[in-house]
């Protein structure tokens, strides 16, 4: 294989490595057949136009393939990782297999995993190896494991070291040849490396099972060009590829039609939508605001970068309607200092001149963020600007992490002298912060009638219903089942500190209170 077959990415085989007898055998193997996928290569972005396809087909001779047989799939990660899940189910189905939700019944089960911290990689290595028991009572059970964490070396080899029990690993740009890969797996009894360093094209018309039918997630690019240096989702999910906006008004309208309440568009960096293509100029403000005129509830998008949020964006937020008045902005630090370091491209200054922005178009609007804690070399005092931040902007709620380290991104690189305890004492304070300022947003329920959309039965209790306000807080109430799937108002009786009680008001007493 050359090494533009590389870059463009190959299929390669590899033979199960204990079928070697002996390590020099195994690495010298290693190194002249298999090649793994390569963060190095997945950070050249290519210049070539993205080609887009809407001739995916499942070929007639595998379309009988999963008759009989279930397929599982388990979701680590974020939205766009469970949306992929529902475009691989919707592949397993037009194969003929059915779905199941426990392992045991499964005949393939799918890992699809998450890279952007060690722990959620630590989740996916401890249920490989709770599988490996599944897999000697049933050796005819097909394991993979796809997702973020396949596009990364070291965890092929890894896997392909210590987890010979899997049959097939495939990337983040190999999901439509899942058909073709299963096929592999099935004929081969080999390990199934598939794994394309470089994004592919985008797909248009992949089958999709979506879970649920009140909300639904729709793509509308892919990949990120950001390269903030603590992440290794620029490295997993290739290039920044924007959906043109003729498929995505196309698939909310759909959505729309088929009765669906709610729609979230996603991205991991919603606001660079449209920077890649060529013909024109037209952005995620632009897409918004046809969007809003499609006659869908709620609309909703995540996640923003503060850099690419714009002012026509900000505008057209402001016309409200089914346009939600949350934003999730994830601003990682309150420190200058630590944002440079970070290439975050924003500075404290300016992220506060965006909030201001967007307080003034949208005065009522509910601001929630995602923050790291202990980057490397984080002082007392870069830290406790974090904090005020969070209080001056008044977020009403967020996710915080400590720092991990990702292979092959330049933060992991930087000498830290911060000690763990410190870290976690730091993680400690801004969650006591972001708790009580989430209670505070939340206490501005009481007494209001507000309107839910309800999603079903609460976890805890059938006998209450659960769903989310406009601006995402989570609410119980009593209510009848009917109510599931629509849209209500809810009289807030009590706020807690994450959700809000209440009781629904049935329509005929909404008119007597106006
Ligand atoms: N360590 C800790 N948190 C991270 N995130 C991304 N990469 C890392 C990392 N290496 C967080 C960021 C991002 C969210 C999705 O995950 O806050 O916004
Ligand atoms: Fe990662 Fe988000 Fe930065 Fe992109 S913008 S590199 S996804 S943190």
């Amino acid at each position: 294989m050359n090494e533009e077959q590389r870059l463009q990415g190959q299929q390669v085989k590899e033979k199960n490595p204990t079928d070697k007898k002996s390590e020099k055998d195994y690495s010298k193997y290693f190194e002249t057949v298999f090649l793994p996928p390569s963060l190095k290569e997945a950070k050249k972005r290519g210049k070539e136009e993205v080609a887009y396809h809407n001739d995916f087909k499942i070929d007639e001779q595998l379309r009988g393939m999963g008759s009989g047989k279930k397929f599982y799939i388990r979701t680590y990660g974020c939205q766009m990782n469970e949306h992929d899940t529902e475009v691989m189910a919707g592949i397993f189905m037009a194969l003929g297999y059915e779905a199941t939700d426990t392992v045991e019944d499964a005949n393939v089960i799918l890992l699809n995993t998450c890279a952007i911290r060690e722990n959620a990689e630590n989740k996916v290595f401890g249920e490989l190896g709770h599988l490996k028991h599944l897999k000697q009572q049933r050796p005819d059970l097909l394991l993979g494991v796809c997702g973020c964490m396949s596009q990364e070396e070291s965890v092929v080899n890894k896997i392909l070291k210590t987890y010979n029990h899997v049959d097939m690993i495939f990337g983040t740009h190999n999901i439509h040849r899942l058909p073709e890969i299963l096929k592999d797996a099935y004929m081969s009894k080999e390990m199934v490396v598939e794994v394309w360093s470089k994004e592919g094209d985008v797909v248009e018309n992949l089958p999709k099972v979506r879970r649920g039918n009140i909300k639904a997630w729709v793509n509308i690019m892919y990949g990120c060009d950001k390269f903030c240096t603590y992440c290794i989702v620029p490295y997993t999910r290739g290039k920044e590829r924007s959906r043109r906006p003729e498929d995505i008004i196309q698939e909310v309208r759909h959505l729309a039609a088929q009765g669906y309440q709610e729609i979230t568009l996603l991205g991991q960096n919603v606001n660079a939508y449209g920077k890649d293509f060529e013909d024109m100029n037209y952005g995620l403000g632009d897409l918004m605001d046809e969007i809003r005129k499609i006659d869908i509830p709620r609309v909703r998008f995540t996640t923003s970068h503060p850099r690419d949020f714009d002012d026509h964006l900000i505008e057209v937020l402001a016309k409200k309607g089914n346009l939600m008045d949350h934003i999730h902005l994830p601003v990682q630090s309150g420190s200058t200092d630590v944002l440079k370091i970070m290439a975050r491209k924003y500075t404290r200054e300016q992220f506060l001149e965006l909030v201001r922005k967007i307080k003034a178009a949208i005065p009522d609007v509910a601001l929630t963020t995602d923050i790291i804690v202990g980057y490397p070399n984080e002082t007392e005092e870069q830290f406790e600007e974090t904090i005020s931040l969070y209080r001056e902007v008044g977020f009403e709620s967020a996710y915080t992490f400590i720092y991990s380290p990702r292979e092959g991104t330049p933060a992991a690189k930087m000498k830290d002298n911060v000690p763990m305890e410190v870290k976690k004492e730091r993680l400690q304070r801004l969650n006591a912060v972001v708790n009580e300022l989430s209670a505070e947003a939340m206490k501005k329920y009481q007494g209001q009638t507000v309107p839910v959309l309800v999603e079903g039965e609460s976890k805890n209790n059938p006998e209450i219903l659960a769903g989310y306000t406009n601006k995402n807080k989570l609410v119980n109430f009593k209510g009848p089942k009917t109510a599931i799937g629509k849209i209500v108002n809810v009289k807030i009786t009590e706020a807690k500190t994450w959700s809000l009680n209440g009781e629904m008001i049935e329509e005929h007493q909404l008119a007597e209170v106006e």
